[in-house]
């Protein structure tokens, strides 16, 4: 599908990490609508609508009444442990409400493009490729995993995008997990990370360009978007140390396995990004030259 200024496009979650930057690579070149539950905040040129997703009716109106050609659903409760703490808000948010834009989508003729995650598998093996089962450990995983069936049974043409550990910066109110390392090193405090989890994380703008082609391509089905190399959070905190100028030595390893969470984390849950590669020649940056980028604003 060709995007051009004629191309009306609903972005949920758009105060949030992806959102922003996905919303932000968008207007100007087409017209963009981005809503947000509890921040107001979305980039400049991005029409901003309030839309809580525990409103079964407040995105149904938008839709309606907007008639976009593209809905990119990102909006979620996305801190695991908030959704093992309230599975039911868990599962209003990720699973029904994606349940809902998707009926919707369809009677619209909209096009959907749905943001899961790479949690949605168990992480036994890792590298693990789009036909192979999913098997969450958590509420979150669970709850997205539902939205992908749901989002794929409901409407043909939907593109489900699973992606990794996602760094950063996107909004002013969103915190990524690079922000939360930097503001630590920052302050010259200590931080834990885990070495005995695997992902492979992506740059957000690296992210927000991958759908982006993905569109483009009209790819649908399932595809895998993550970056190029497997790490662990430490291994990640010591790239961040090097390219930012800060101390390793304020980084302290530790195991995962160890940490009293509520939610359960898969230990190697990395994507085989190969379908998508094949199908787009994309491939995202490494973790250098994405911290590189982000260190200047991208
Ligand atoms: N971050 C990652 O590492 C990662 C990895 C894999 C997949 N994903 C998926 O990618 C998508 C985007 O993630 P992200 O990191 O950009 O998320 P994020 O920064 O946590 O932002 C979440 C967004 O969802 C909105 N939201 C939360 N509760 C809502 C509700 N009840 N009703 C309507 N909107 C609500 C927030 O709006 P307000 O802030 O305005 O309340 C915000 O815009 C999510 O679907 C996530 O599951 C993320």
């Amino acid at each position: 599908m060709n995007i051009d200024a004629s191309t009306k496009v609903m972005i949920t979650g758009a105060s949030g990490s992806v959102g922003w930057v996905l919303s932000k690579a968008l207007a100007g070149r087409c017209e963009v609508f981005g809503t947000y539950a509890s921040h107001p905040n979305v980039p400049e040129g991005v029409t901003g609508l309030k839309a809580d997703l525990c409103d079964q009716w407040a995105m149904k109106e938008h839709l309606e009444l907007y008639q976009p050609d593209i809905i990119v659903h990102l909006a979620a409760i996305t801190q695991p442990d908030r959704c093992e703490q309230n599975p039911q808000l868990a599962f209003r948010v990720n699973f029904e409400a994606t349940s809902e834009i998707a009926r919707v989508a369809g009677t619209i003729g909209a096009r959907l493009v749905y943001a899961s995650s790479d949690l949605v598998f168990d992480g036994a093996k890792g590298s693990y490729t789009e036909e192979e089962v999913p098997r969450p450990l958590s509420i979150y995983g669970m709850s997205k995993l539902r939205a992908e069936e749901a989002a794929l049974g409901l409407l043909d043409g939907t593109l489900v995008v699973r992606s990794s550990l996602m760094y950063g910066f996107g909004s002013p109110v969103s915190k990524t997990f690079l922000s939360r390392v930097l503001e630590n090193l920052e302050q010259g405090e200590k931080m834990q990370l885990f070495t005995d989890q695997l992902r492979n994380p992506i740059l957000i703008d690296d992210l927000a360009g991958a759908v982006i082609i993905a569109i483009e391509k009209d790819l649908s089905g399932i595809y895998h978007i993550g970056g190029p190399e497997i790490v662990n959070r430490h291994e990640f905190g010591r790239k961040v140390c090097r390219i930012f100028g800060y101390d390793e030595a304020l980084l302290v390893p530790i195991n995962m396995r160890d940490f009293p969470y509520d939610a359960k984390r898969p230990l190697d849950s990395t994507l085989n990004t190969g379908k998508y590669t094949g199908a787009t020649g994309f491939v995202p940056r490494a973790m250098d030259a994405g911290l590189e980028a982000a260190k200047i604003g991208c």
